[in-house]
């Protein structure tokens, strides 16, 4: 069985979904803090999940995941992830984030489990010294979010080293969209990212567009979206690497493409079918003028390419945005 943990949020439901729809047997465990038990409600009509409520920051609920489950491997979402929210508290960041998995590696030395893919983040790499990023990018994050991250990396070569854990960390540049049935998607309260602030937009809600005064060909912004499908994909990629006796390692997961905020933004407006009001605003803390991935080690080594472009992200999204509003108001249970 696949042990995943923080499956009932964004990135890790739609793996869930992938290995459901492959027929395989699932354990979600989530603390629920972040995630939503109307997620699991949904991923139990495609398959055989059993869902463990439980925090990693207590090492008694991660041990009784393994003491009630045949688990040969394991991969981790569950963290906090928000950037600006690292900075003010950096103490709720390395404790959920470092000490959470540290409970859960060493729950997996105890009952022998040795192999992870674990969530990093193209945050690791800090300020870009050169773009696309490849791997071999100096890794000096500037927020504790990107640190949090990094230390796991770190205890990971430790454990591998020592204990011969194998893990594949899978470093995420900006993921986009939503599950193409639109059955699941992002759902954080409160949103922060593009793609959500965007489509979520109205009268009363201006989409505000943090600087278009960046150093990059149109003012705003670039990134590298990454579809939440192709993503799971990598994840499934990963953990046949480990299945197949593949050592510790580590892939940047990006499409190798740019977009600025303000291409993003039309792209939206062209999905919606309506002008979306807009409101320049300064510069947001942290946003590194341009991010994008060299994907090539993922390509070669995991045999990993995104298939997805930037407008089915932004048209899944959209889909998921209308499901959404149905779960909240009780339509869909
Ligand atoms: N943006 C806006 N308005 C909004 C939201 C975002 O203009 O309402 C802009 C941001 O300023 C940024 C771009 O859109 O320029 C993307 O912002 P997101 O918040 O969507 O994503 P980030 O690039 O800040 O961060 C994401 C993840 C992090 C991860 C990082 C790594 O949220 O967890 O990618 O690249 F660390």
């Amino acid at each position: 069985m696949i042990l995943i943990t923080g499956g009932a949020g964004y990135i890790g439901s739609h793996l869930a979904m992938v290995l459901l729809e492959k027929g395989r047997d699932i354990v979600i465990f989530d603390s629920l803090e972040l995630g939503h038990i109307e997620i699991i409600n949904i991923l139990k009509k495609y398959g055989n999940v059993k869902f463990i409520q439980g925090n990693l920051k207590k090492l008694d609920d991660i041990r009784g995941a393994f003491l009630v489950n045949k688990i040969d491997s394991v991969v981790h979402f569950a963290a906090y992830s928000q950037v600006a929210e690292s900075v003010k508290n950096p103490q709720k960041y390395y404790y959920n984030n470092v000490y959470g998995t540290l409970n859960l590696l060493n729950a997996m030395i105890e009952f022998g489990v040795k192999k992870v893919v674990f969530s990093s983040t193209a945050a690791t790499y800090g300020e870009p010294e050169y773009v696309p990023i490849d791997e071999k990018h100096l890794q000096r994050p500037i927020n504790a979010y990107g640190s949090s991250k990094l230390t796991v990396e770190k205890i990971m070569d430790d454990y591998d080293r020592a204990y011969g854990l194998k893990s594949v960390r899978l470093r995420y540049f900006n993921v986009a969209g939503a599950d193409s049935k639109s059955r699941i998607g992002e759902w954080h309260e409160p949103e922060t990212h593009l793609i959500p602030n965007i489509l979520k937009a109205d009268e009363t809600k201006i989409f505000k567009m943090f600087g278009d005064d960046y150093d990059t060909p149109d003012g705003t912004c670039v990134r590298d979206y990454i579809n939440v499908e192709d993503l799971a994909d990598a994840h499934i990629k990963a953990l046949e690497y480990l299945n197949n006796g593949g050592g510790t390692d580590y892939f940047n997961l990006g499409t190798g493409n740019g977009n600025s905020v303000k291409e993003v933004f039309d792209a939206c407006e062209e999905v919606l079918g309506r002008k979306i009001p807009l409101e320049v605003c300064p510069r947001r803390d942290g946003d590194p003028a341009k991010l994008v991935a060299d994907n090539k080690k993922a390509r070669s080594i995991l045999g990993w390419k995104p298939e997805r472009s930037l407008l089915d992200s932004i048209k899944t999204a959209e889909a998921w945005e209308k499901s959404l509003q149905k779960i909240k108001s009780g339509i869909i249970l």
